[in-house]
């Protein structure tokens, strides 16, 4: 295992109410604890929107940050009913938001919308976290590689800065599913997911790359074999403080 950074970001999707504050509490004390202060880790939680304000006033002293799940695309204020958008989200205390995830783009959001989101994000100095990953059709049709370069050119710009996005590649048939890539075809996908993005952005730097779908206190153990990943995004598991700190600790044993 390498001593580069490792990302633990949890996504708690539609889940979560004021009492859970306890959750990000015991995880921000954790992060922090004498053993695992010392490792190389970065924890954002990505809470629903609603918690955000009062979860970030309520921290106090933060090991990890907060972060959003997805906003409007249009960054002014405009007649978008429900809607909210990235500088609200940056004053309700989120430093991190999720972009182009599965099951936003299973509502319709297209690889141009998802672009303006980015836009409007970086603008407002977040750092977008921008998931991409291939269906189980796509996988059967032996498309992987052409749909994520389909997904990294429709949304990325060379313009972009570089830093400020990290990529999250979530097969959307291991989300929720308890199912997991094998790890040499994992490692393949993210070196492929590397080389396209600096190809696009004409850069040398290594993006950074996530892996996220069904990832447990089980099978971290397999996928903290992989240098070539710098961490994880955890839905379900990340929406209890156990489970979340034992794939951290067992991340590290
Ligand atoms: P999961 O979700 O860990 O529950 O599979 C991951 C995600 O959707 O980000």
């Amino acid at each position: 295992m390498t001593n580069k950074l490792k990302y633990f970001i949890g996504n708690w999707k539609m889940f979560g109410d004021f009492k859970d504050f306890k959750i990000v509490n015991k995880i921000n004390q954790f992060s922090y604890s004498p053993r695992y202060r010392s490792k190389k880790k970065k924890i954002i939680l990505c809470v629903p929107n609603v918690l955000l304000d009062n979860f970030n006033k309520k921290i106090g002293y933060n090991h990890i940050s907060l972060g959003a799940q997805n906003c409007h695309h249009y960054h002014g204020s405009g007649p978008f009913t429900g809607s909210v958008n990235a500088s609200m989200l940056k004053s309700s205390g989120a430093e991190y938001i999720i972009l182009g995830h599965s099951e936003n783009r299973s509502e319709g959001e297209s690889y141009s919308i998802i672009k303006k989101k980015i836009i409007s994000s970086l603008d407002k100095k977040f750092i977008v976290i921008f998931c991409i990953g291939e269906s189980l059709a796509d996988k059967r049709a032996k498309k992987t590689y052409s749909v994520l370069r389909e997904q990294i050119n429709g949304s990325l710009d060379k313009k972009f800065d570089v830093n400020k996005i990290i990529i999250a590649y979530e097969p959307v048939w291991s989300i929720g599913t308890n199912k997991i890539p094998k790890t040499h075809e994992l490692i393949k996908t993210v070196k492929f997911i590397k080389k396209e993005y600096k190809k696009i952005f004409k850069t040398k730097i290594d993006p950074k790359v996530l892996y996220g779908g069904s990832v447990n206190n089980k099978n971290i153990g397999l996928f903290s074999q992989i240098d070539e990943l710098d961490g994880f995004l955890i839905g379900s598991a990340s929406q209890s403080s156990k489970k979340f700190i034992d794939i951290v600790k067992n991340y590290y044993k």
